[in-house]
């Protein structure tokens, strides 16, 4: 019997590494939603379809075909992987998730996935939307500033430029889009276990994880 573990939260919680984490530990499947869409925004926006253009916008989203495959995000069969980390997808992402045309596209291709496998799903409506049913719900969240100081030094290691006070106004803004948006807005899932990130290292947050999951017992580990 497949099962499904979500982690909803918002932008630099930390839910990504920790949701592979888990994920690894438990031998399962890593589905990272946010990919799906950074990767369909990123095409849209070369496009040039404008995210307020709904007839255009949804005859556009027929002709991509969005696939992830080894860890990798493919749009028309084309490796976005890369190209979808930075921050102007950042942006991108934010603005055209926030449209229900691109929500109810991506909605089956993220159900999908438990096709291939139990999953750990990470992103803001896995818990409320796509999967509502599913076994074992989180929501990972931290302080804005925290936030924004793991996102510095994430940046600052990769030796790319940063400022921590741009990082930090980029996040509220993401927050308040991801939060305030009509379709799926980002929520705390009825049932989830909240857990507040800001004093724990990520080692902390999975071990949290995983003695709860251990504690619901009936998952093979
Ligand atoms: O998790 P992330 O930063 O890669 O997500 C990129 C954007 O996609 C973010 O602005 C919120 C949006 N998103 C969403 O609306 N629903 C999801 N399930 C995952 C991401």
């Amino acid at each position: 019997m497949t099962y499904v573990i979500t982690i909803d939260g918002p932008a630099g919680a930390g839910k990504s590494s920790v949701a592979k984490a888990v994920a690894h530990r438990l031998g399962i499947n890593y589905l990272d939603t946010g990919a799906i869409y950074r990767a369909i925004a990123l095409i849209l926006a070369q496009a040039e379809v404008k995210p307020d253009n709904d007839e255009y916008l949804r005859e556009a989203l027929t002709k991509i075909r969005v696939e992830l495959r080894d860890g990798k995000v493919l749009v028309n069969d084309f490796d976005v992987s890369g190209e979808i980390r930075t921050p102007e997808v950042d942006e991108l992402a934010s603005v055209y998730s926030a449209v229900p045309a691109v929500r109810e596209a991506l909605l089956g291709l993220q159900q999908e996935q438990e096709k291939h496998g139990s999953i750990v799903a990470e992103g803001r409506d896995i818990g409320s939307v796509v999967f509502p049913d599913a076994r074992i719900k989180f929501f990972l969240t931290a302080s804005p500033e925290a936030r924004a100081r793991r996102r510095y030094l994430e940046r600052t290691r990769k030796g790319e430029n940063a400022n921590y006070d741009e990082i930090l106004a980029a996040i509220t803004d993401r927050d308040k889009n991801d939060s305030s948006r009509k379709t799926a807005p980002l929520t705390v899932p009825e049932g989830a276990v909240y857990l507040d990130t800001s004093d724990m290292t990520e080692e902390e947050a999975v071990t949290f994880i995983l003695e709860h999951v251990k504690s619901e017992g009936n998952i093979s580990q």
